[in-house]
């Protein structure tokens, strides 16, 4: 009698660690170090077209027109301009001494910054936040869902955010430019990395006749939580969109 009785409860025990094991991942937030499987159908990896070394609009003239926008037309942006505001930001450019290089500089070579993706209506990106491939010059899904709502939330409530059909978001590991730099690493290399590689998108934008902002007003925090990230800091949001005139 008491024997079956301890076999009940063992299996009941059996059941209800099957159930937990099942249910927590299902319920957890999906932070990309979570290793959990994407909440609905986005493909999880997105390959990008390529992007153009040559255009229609000169250095000169992007610098001279650049300017900040906050208001944008219901376009959506296309695969091809994505791809290029991506490149501009981080991509992979010539190959230098030490090997492949990119569209920014970093100091020492570092190259703590990754790009990030806060996709809203973007031509064949369905929405989510992604995490650029600046060697594949693809995408990998972090989280599925239109982030822009949560996102301009996290920004203070900036509607440009939430009005922009994607961001480009610029985020950073401290700790990799601490740990070679010190204070100076973290205190100023990695803000002067940032600036260069969001200045890139901001003209790349204007090249391809396209507006945006540059964002630093935001709460770190819910940002990273928007995001599905946990280690690194977000340092930049910057929407694009065709300007509203
Ligand atoms: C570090 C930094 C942070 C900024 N943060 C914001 C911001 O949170 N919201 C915003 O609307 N503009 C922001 N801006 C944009 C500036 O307001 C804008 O560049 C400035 O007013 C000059 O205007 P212009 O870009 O049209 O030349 C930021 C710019 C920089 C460089």
């Amino acid at each position: 009698m008491r024997k079956s009785r301890r076999k009940t409860v063992a299996a009941r025990r059996l059941v209800l660690v099957a159930i937990l094991t099942l249910a927590v991942p299902a319920a957890g937030c999906g932070r990309e170090n979570d290793n959990q499987t994407p909440a609905d159908e986005a493909p999880v990896e997105v390959s990008l077209p390529s992007p153009a070394t040559r255009g229609e609009v000169s250095l000169e003239e992007a610098i001279q027109a650049r300017r900040s926008v906050r208001s944008f037309t219901s376009r959506r942006l296309t695969r091809e301009e994505v791809s290029q505001l991506l490149w501009a930001a981080g991509g992979r450019t010539i190959d230098g001494v030490t090997g492949p290089t990119r569209s920014y500089p970093s100091a020492g070579g570092i190259y703590s910054l990754s790009i990030l993706l806060a996709a809203g209506e973007v031509e064949g990106i369905s929405p989510g936040v992604y995490r650029y491939d600046w060697r594949e010059n693809s995408l990998r899904l972090i989280r599925s869902g239109d982030p822009r709502s949560d996102l301009a939330r996290a920004a203070l409530g900036q509607g440009a955010v939430r009005r922009a059909p994607a961001s480009i978001v610029i985020v950073g590991d401290v700790q990799r430019t601490a740990a070679r730099y010190g204070e100076r690493g973290r205190d100023r290399y990695i803000s002067m990395d940032t600036g260069h590689s969001g200045q890139n998108v901001s003209l790349q934008a204007q090249a391809l006749g396209l507006g945006s902002v540059i964002i630093g007003a935001f709460r770190d925090e819910a940002v990273k939580e928007v995001l599905g990230i946990e280690r690194e800091t977000p340092l930049y949001i910057i929407p694009v969109g065709e300007p509203a005139s």
